[in-house]
């Protein structure tokens, strides 16, 4: 943990000291980090994110209806496409940072950030992580699943059931006053324990008045490390966890494709989550 008091939490000047000021000013003090007041989400804030997590998650629903074996993953960018701009919305990764297309699809030794294309066809065996991110009014939700074609080997299955306890196992470790390494921590045990690597590159994250916001929400770690869980904060978690290494590249072809190192199978799972006095809360179901 950095020992290193990075004074993030501000007093608004003119204002008397609230309990919430004295906590978070206590914990600081202390040498954690904790978050800017620009991670803790107004009420009307937060029912913008709802909204566009109800858009996003309308948008999964109609891939699980969808898809199956002999479709394009180009198939599945025109339905998240189409979807998404019909109910007033934008899909998030269009354009983001050059990607090119409206959703990332992600077939077995794929980790995230693959490509949709007309030359990919889904077959019989394969496990996809279908990744959708939308904007509504301004407001970002970021959401994945993974679908399993056909008949899947039994080891596939178990990564994709376990990386799914594992977006569980986080979400339950997520405690308000709590730290993001209690996260991390919780689910890289339970991938270890099941004989699967946790990926170490790509991580989840804030979210909410942009696609990509502080705090890095990593997938290992260690208890009581990171920035301090606040209510009113909104982010990702998103464990990428491996049948293999956790060691990934990224395809030169496309500089967008992420794949790991022995080509054995990846599986993610995600939710935006809000915290609350109680826990978390997901955003987009
Ligand atoms: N949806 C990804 C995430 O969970 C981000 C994808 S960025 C893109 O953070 F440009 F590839 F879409
Ligand atoms: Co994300």
């Amino acid at each position: 943990m950095s020992r290193r008091t990075v004074n993030n939490w501000k007093l608004i000047k003119g204002q008397p000291l609230t309990e919430l000021d004295k906590k978070i000013l206590y914990i600081q003090h202390k040498g954690h980090l904790v978050p800017s007041r620009k991670l803790i989400k107004t009420p009307e804030q937060i029912e913008g994110i709802r909204r566009s997590g109800v858009i996003n998650t309308g948008v999964l629903d109609l891939i699980e209806k969808e898809i199956k074996e002999g479709m394009s993953t180009a198939a599945i960018d025109k339905l998240v496409y189409d979807y998404t701009v019909s109910h007033g919305a934008i899909p998030a990764p269009l354009n983001y940072e050059g990607f090119p297309k409206s959703v990332c699809t992600s077939i077995n030794e794929v980790v995230c950030h693959g490509i949709p294309s007309e030359k990919e066809i889904l077959r019989d065996g394969d496990i996809i992580n279908v990744d959708v991110s939308t904007i509504l009014d301004g407001y970002y939700s970021d959401a994945s699943r993974m679908f399993m074609i056909g008949n899947v080997s039994p080891e596939k299955q178990k990564l994709v059931q376990v990386t799914k306890e594992c977006l569980e196992i986080g979400m339950r470790a997520a405690k308000p006053f709590g730290f993001v390494g209690d996260i991390g921590y919780a689910i890289q045990k339970h991938a270890e324990k099941n004989g699967f690597s946790v990926v170490r590159n790509l991580c989840g994250h804030g979210v909410g008045l942009e696609f990509h916001e502080e705090p890095e929400v990593c997938h290992f770690g260690r208890k009581g490390t990171g920035m301090l869980l606040v209510p009113g904060m909104v982010f990702t978690i998103e464990p990428m966890i491996n049948m293999g290494t956790w060691k990934v590249f990224i395809d030169k072809e496309d500089d967008w494709t992420v794949i790991t190192e022995d080509k054995q199978p990846s599986a993610q799972w995600e939710h935006t989550f809000l915290m609350t006095e109680t826990g978390l809360e997901i955003l987009t179901y």
